[in-house]
């Protein structure tokens, strides 16, 4: 019951071995951020994975305790923590998998663009240190307003000359969680089944639940899709108001991000049937960044999926061009913050 379904399909036996074996614990993880809301709680769920051999915690404050307390978990990693810009460094070296949930959450009234003055600088001062230090790691970006920090981590890597579009994230999974469990209460699904993909961005209209694709297929009145699509946008403003001051969703974002890590092992690890919706370099639209269901691999992104995008909903159609001016407004305001930076 501890298992999350984001662990279950780690137990497979590892068709990449020669030897048939169970996964081994054998890829290394950072967060960075590790001591906040979504860090602590994300630092739990992957030390429950199978797939780590070692959890490297990084924070400005308030990170040895935490360590220490996850260290006494009997699972396979090794948990290290690291305090403070010194030691960011050290905690990078080597590391498969970089997650970054740093910086500031909304507070009710706040827009997630609110939170771009004290994110981007963030965003940027970490991925800096992710490109001198662990170049080839994916890179999970959670720090909002994802719509901008990943168009601003994208222009880092590239000032630092080892940017790889395949391997740098948005982590939009807990859009795909939320709409997945909406879905199922409203029509009765069994919850394990559902699937529906979530494109766009994440952040209000830019986050486009693509109903008419649902996994199993189900049918929506148009009162359902409305109702539905709205409430998949405001999930997040839902938690806010309802934490009323004291942040914005930490613990169905630490399962959804854990997932989304998970996804990424698993791919590293040779899976070759691994897919999520991510906030990625893309040319499914005019856009250069674009979230979307992509086949995860070795290297990153292994495929897109056009035909995700084609047999769209009228509903759809409409609400994929109504997102675009906002969503391109995000994605310049993130290259244009880091490419006027010294
Ligand atoms: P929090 O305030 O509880 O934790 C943030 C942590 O970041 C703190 O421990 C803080 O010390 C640390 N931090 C601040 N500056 C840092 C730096 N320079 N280097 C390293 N660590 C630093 O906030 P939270 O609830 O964990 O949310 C974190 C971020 O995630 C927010 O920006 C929030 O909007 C975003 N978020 C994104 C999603 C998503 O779906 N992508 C979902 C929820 C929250
Ligand atoms: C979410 O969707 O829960 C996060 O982006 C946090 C927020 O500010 O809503």
């Amino acid at each position: 019951a501890l298992r999350g379904s984001f662990a279950r399909k780690a137990q497979k036996p590892n068709q990449s071995s020669h030897h048939g074996l169970q996964l081994q614990a054998s890829y290394k993880v950072a967060i960075l951020g590790a001591a906040g809301g979504i860090g602590q709680p994300l630092a739990l769920l992957i030390k429950m994975s199978p797939l780590v051999s070692a959890l490297n915690l990084y924070d400005i404050a308030n990170v040895k305790g935490v360590a220490a307390d996850l260290s006494h978990c009997n699972t396979p990693s090794q948990v290290l923590d690291f305090t403070g810009a010194s030691e960011l460094g050290n905690c990078l070296k080597g590391v498969n998998v970089v997650v970054i949930p740093a910086g500031v959450p909304r507070k009710p009234g706040m827009t997630r663009d609110d939170l771009f003055n004290i994110n981007a600088n963030i965003v940027k001062t970490l991925v800096e240190a992710v490109a001198d230090n662990c170049p080839d790691a994916f890179i999970h970006v959670i720090s909002n307003p994802v719509n901008s920090t990943v168009p601003i981590a994208a222009e880092v890597l590239k000032q630092k000359g080892v940017y790889d579009p395949k391997k740098l994230f948005g982590v939009t999974t807990l859009d795909v969680v939320r709409a997945n469990t909406f879905v199922a209460e409203k029509k009765n699904l069994k919850l394990i089944n559902v699937d529906v993909p979530v494109i766009g961005g994440h952040a209000g209209i830019t986050i486009l639940p693509l109903l008419s694709k649902t996994k199993p297929s189900v049918s929506f009145s148009d009162e359902e899709v409305e109702q539905l699509t709205i409430r998949i946008q405001n999930a997040g403003t839902e938690v806010v108001e309802a934490k009323a001051g004291a942040g914005s969703a930490t613990l169905s974002m630490a399962y959804a991000a854990a997932r989304f890590v998970e996804s990424s092992l698993r791919a590293l690890d040779g899976d070759g049937d691994v897919y999520e919706c991510s906030f990625v370099q893309s040319d499914l639209t005019d856009l250069p960044f674009f979230a979307s269901r992509v086949k995860l691999g070795r290297k990153g992104i292994e495929a897109m999926i056009p035909s995700d995008l084609q047999g769209l909903s009228e509903y759809e159609k409409k609400a994929l061009e109504a997102l675009k001016p906002e969503l391109k407004a995000s994605i310049e305001k993130g290259i244009a913050f880091a490419q006027k930076q010294p």
